[in-house]
């Protein structure tokens, strides 16, 4: 059935809405961005996560992994800074995580690609002061599953934006994955409603749901996506998007939209099963443009 808060995400609309950069802005305009992640087994995801960040316009990119990880990481990005955190069993620990990360010169977070799940990890403590747009995703969204009732309890000021696959979604609200994939807007709807947060509910169809319940449905994508990283990618996406745009929604609607169409500019010159996630990123520059 149709309900009159769900919408389709249109073409036009995001051509309409995407960034423009004018030709005085400096790049602390563009957007200073914090990608916190990766684990000595998942340096790849916040690799991935702060490449696509760059290519989708963030002005500068800060990228949180720890120490353990530090010249594989940072060998492959030439244009991010860094921050190596205390780390054990490969991991970072909750209290470098709270209490050397300086928070107040970023713009907008992503937390979780990569970040392990060994040792404990609280994002809420992280997130909670902090005054601008935050991204929660993949092992982010493991250690927020068992701080439920902070969330509830202390609701974040600004925008929180939640990217779960039907598998995360799962474990956030207790149901089955079946459950989720049976019942995906109203999944959505009931946890963005319940938390106040923006839900990015994964897979082909990827919703978008707004804390007051609005939904809107992605349509580009295909099958090449179903391959590690490429959530990692969105989330870089993601978080570009929102220090670039005048609201979240769009912002978000734009990646997830945007995100899809470099899987199918892919599938012009490669075969379904050969796409890469860094494929996607080396993609943004032209499917980009191609919206100018
Ligand atoms: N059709 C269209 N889009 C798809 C399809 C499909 N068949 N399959 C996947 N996608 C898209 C999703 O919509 C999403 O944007 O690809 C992306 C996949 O994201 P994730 O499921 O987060 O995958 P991944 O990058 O592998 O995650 C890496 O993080 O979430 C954890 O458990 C996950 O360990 C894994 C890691
Ligand atoms: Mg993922």
């Amino acid at each position: 059935e149709v309900s009159p808060h769900r919408h389709l995400i249109t073409e036009k609309k995001v051509q309409a809405t995407l960034p423009q950069r004018l030709g005085h802005i400096h790049k602390g305009q563009a957007g200073r961005a914090l990608v916190i992640g990766g684990a000595d087994t998942m340096p790849g995801a916040p690799t991935l996560t702060t490449g696509a960040c760059l290519r989708a316009g963030a002005g500068l990119v800060t990228t949180v992994i720890p120490s353990r990880i530090k010249y594989s990481v940072s060998q492959k990005i030439t244009e991010s800074t860094f921050l190596f955190l205390k780390d054990r069993d490969g991991e970072m620990t909750k209290k470098a995580l709270e209490e050397d990360i300086p928070f107040e010169q970023f713009d907008g977070i992503a937390v979780g690609p990569g970040l392990g799940r060994k040792i404990a990890k609280s994002v809420h403590p992280l997130l909670y002061g902090f005054s601008g747009p935050a991204v929660i995703d993949a092992d982010g969204l493991f250690h927020m599953s068992k701080e439920l009732h902070l969330w509830s309890e202390k609701p974040r000021q600004s925008p929180t934006i939640i990217t779960p696959h039907p598998g995360e979604m799962a474990m956030l609200t207790g149901c089955t994955i079946e459950e989720v994939e049976k019942r995906r807007f109203q999944c959505s709807r009931e946890f963005a409603l319940k938390y106040g947060v923006y839900v990015v509910l994964k897979g082909p169809f990827t919703i978008v749901t707004t804390p007051k319940g609005d939904q809107w449905v992605n349509t580009t994508g295909n099958a090449s996506l179903a391959k590690g990283g490429s959530g990692d990618v969105l989330t870089g996406i993601i978080l570009a998007f929102l220090l670039q745009h005048s609201t979240v929604t769009d912002a978000i609607c734009n990646a997830v939209h945007i995100h899809g169409k470099l899987a199918d500019k892919m599938l012009e010159t490669h075969d379904i099963i050969s796409v890469n996630a860094s494929d996607l990123i080396l993609t943004l520059p032209e499917v980009l443009k191609s919206y100018r």
